[in-house]
């Protein structure tokens, strides 16, 4: 099993179509996936197959739907964390005032993650 953790930037017009696709396309390729979108950053959890994660990050990186993709970090898991297709939240900015934040780049970059134990209890956190 092998995931990526990446943000990116997009408009919010986007979105419907986005998901749609990422819940019918996860499905088939069996993988797991959590998303949060927060004013204009989307930060998005991918897990599965090694192959599979490297060729949908390679798919997703290409789309001109949204720019600034960065991995926020990557490896190797024993076991899913997590059990649907694309768990998917909006998120208001303010909900990220808890940890002094303004957007999704801020929380990135001040890096609260730093291995993949601490990727769900994050991710839970914010989509609460
Ligand atoms: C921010 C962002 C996240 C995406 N996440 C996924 C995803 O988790 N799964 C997925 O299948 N497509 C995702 N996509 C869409 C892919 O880029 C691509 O459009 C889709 O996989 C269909 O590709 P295809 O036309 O080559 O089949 C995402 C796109 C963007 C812009």
């Amino acid at each position: 099993m092998y995931y990526i953790l990446f943000l990116s930037r997009t408009n919010i017009d986007y979105l419907r179509n986005i998901i749609f696709e990422c819940v019918n396309n996860n499905k088939a390729l069996e993988i797991t996936s959590k998303m949060i979108y927060c004013n204009d950053y989307y930060l998005q959890y991918i897990e599965g197959e090694e192959k599979t994660i490297r060729s949908l990050f390679d798919i997703i990186s290409q789309d001109n739907r949204h720019n600034n993709i960065k991995i926020i970090l990557e490896g190797a898991i024993e076991n899913r964390k997590c059990n649907t297709p694309l768990d998917y939240k909006h998120i208001a900015p303010t909900v990220l005032n808890d940890i002094n934040c303004s957007d999704l780049s801020d929380v990135c970059s001040l890096m609260p993650i730093k291995d993949d134990s601490e990727i769900m209890p994050f991710f839970a956190k914010l989509m609460k």
